[in-house]
């Protein structure tokens, strides 16, 4: 059975191997870059491990089958008093997709986002990732019209979609 929970202190690891599959598989979905957080150290994952498990700064969620970390999503306050979280770093295995891992993921930023007293969720998402954003409108976001570079590859366009708590 596949579980959703937040990451644990001490799992930067864990973190570090699931954003590299993450950003290694799906390249373009990313404002990062595989070659961006492979750099980064054990004590900088470690950090990130820290500061997601606990608080209503950041959090990152494993979704994880029978020991196996099949899917990632991180939610963040841009701003300490921010009542807007972002949504950040979603992925699922491809070999778990369409199974509902996705839905679970969000529901749980949804839900640590609401138990923080925040008033939103919005996220960026590729335009041309066109399976994301159908998945988000299924999840119940929608789009603000808003659209930028994307920060990895300025060629793509993303899109602004937002979800009222
Ligand atoms: C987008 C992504 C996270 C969806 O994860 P998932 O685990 O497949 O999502 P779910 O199984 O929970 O899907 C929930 C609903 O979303 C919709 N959906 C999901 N993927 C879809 C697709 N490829 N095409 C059409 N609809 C899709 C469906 O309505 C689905 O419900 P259904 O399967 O009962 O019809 C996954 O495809 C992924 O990791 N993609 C690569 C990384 C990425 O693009 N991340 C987004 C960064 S902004």
């Amino acid at each position: 059975m596949i579980v959703v929970r937040r990451v644990r202190p001490g799992e930067g690891d864990s973190y570090r191997q699931v954003r590299l599959a993450a950003l290694a598989e799906s390249p373009a979905a990313f404002a990062s870059t595989y070659a961006r957080e492979s750099s980064l150290t054990a004590q900088d994952w470690s950090e990130r491990a820290r500061a997601s498990a606990e608080g209503w700064q950041r959090a990152a969620f494993f979704a994880v089958d029978d020991g196996d970390i099949v899917g990632l999503v991180g939610g963040y306050r841009p701003k300490p008093a921010s009542d807007v979280i972002e949504l950040v770093s979603m992925w699922t295995h491809p070999s778990t997709r369409r199974t509902g891992v996705g839905r679970l993921l969000v529901e749980a930023v949804i839900e640590w986002a609401r138990a923080g007293q925040a008033q939103e969720v919005q996220l960026w998402v590729t335009r041309a990732n066109t399976a994301a954003q159908v998945f988000y409108r299924a999840v119940g976001f929608t789009e603000t019209g808003e659209y930028q570079p994307l920060p990895s590859d300025p060629c793509r366009d993303e899109s602004r979609m937002t979800f009222a708590l």
